[in-house]
């Protein structure tokens, strides 16, 4: 509070209530479009969207319909003919046409990170993952030998994996398909980054252990305010941990809203439709919940 207003303040009998102003967003885009140069032809007709701590967006939709390009467009490693045409992207402030080869590559890992689907295809076969996940903590922390492999296993203990000591001296063929999405999750956090993009991360894992997987990214951003992207063709996926989700059809985002407005209440067909399409495996009884809460 300035002098000049506390003068013209009546009195109080209490102190002033702190306001907490809203969180800067850590990823924005806005109205991306993103074109294939060799076809030329726009992919992505416009997606905009901010992040802030803490908090979840989720992207929905059907196979093809750009939601991948528009989470490699936000790490800057979209394929080879394609480019941002039209609109913007800005990680922690920084609009992202003004980074250099260098300053991406510190970036990446430690502001914005992605898993992917496929976490084998990610590993190296021949190396033990513990020595992998080192790896990427003595490049992106600086950390020495010892050092590494400490905080390697807490990593992995991180995102509990239930013999961290054990999983770290294993080969990546040793694991099972949850266990190496965890081992990627971890090295996706290694260097504490504040974004952290799922892609279809739990496609490829039966219901159980992808259950598993989106409570261990709930867990992690509230410990550690991680911001997250979950995309998935699956709504029940997105609905279960995004405060705000975009629905995508064709490249266009048809439908957008607070996860819970939008469930309640879907005004495009093709929301309706994946509804439906989830009915029978207890979206419903989700929906019910979040209207509770
Ligand atoms: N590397 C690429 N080369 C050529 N075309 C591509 C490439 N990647 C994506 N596309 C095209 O861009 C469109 C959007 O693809 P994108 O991968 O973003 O879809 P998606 O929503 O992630 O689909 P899915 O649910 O299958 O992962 C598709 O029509 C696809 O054929
Ligand atoms: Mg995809």
């Amino acid at each position: 509070m300035t002098p000049s207003t506390q003068k013209t303040l009546p009195q109080r009998t209490s102190p002033p209530r702190e306001v907490t102003p809203p969180a800067a967003p850590v990823l924005a885009l806005r109205d991306v479009r993103i074109s294939d140069l060799a076809g030329d032809r726009e992919i992505v007709h416009g997606v905009s969207f901010e992040l802030t701590p803490g908090k979840t967006v989720g992207i929905v939709g059907e196979s093809g319909s750009g939601k991948t390009l528009t989470c490699r467009a936000a790490l800057g490693i979209l394929p080879p003919h394609f480019e941002v045409g039209a609109g913007s992207i800005e990680i922690a402030g920084t609009d992202i046409t003004t980074l250099t080869p260098a300053r991406w590559t510190e970036l990446r890992g430690t502001t914005i990170s992605a898993v992917f689907q496929d976490p084998a295809s990610y590993l190296n076969p021949s190396i033990r993952v513990g020595a992998q996940l080192a790896e990427v903590l003595r490049v992106k922390k600086g950390l020495g030998r010892r050092e590494a492999r400490e905080r390697s296993v807490e990593l992995l203990r991180a995102v509990q994996l239930r013999e961290p000591e054990l999983v770290h001296g294993q080969y990546p063929h040793e694991l099972s398909g949850g266990m190496l999405q965890r081992v990627l999750i971890a090295a996706a956090i290694a260097a504490q980054p504040r974004i952290l993009i799922a892609d279809e991360a739990t496609t490829a894992l039966d219901v159980t252990v992808q259950a598993e997987i989106l409570d261990l990214l709930a867990d992690l951003r509230e410990s550690t305010g991680l911001a997250l992207v979950v995309v998935s063709h699956d709504l029940a996926v997105v609905a279960q941990l995004c405060d705000e989700v975009l629905v995508m059809r064709h490249g266009e985002v048809v439908e957008q809203g607070p996860t819970r407005a939008v469930l309640r209440d879907p005004r495009h067909d093709y929301t309706r439709l994946l509804i439906a399409e989830h009915e029978s495996y207890g979206l419903d009884r989700f929906r019910a919940a979040k209207e509770d809460a």
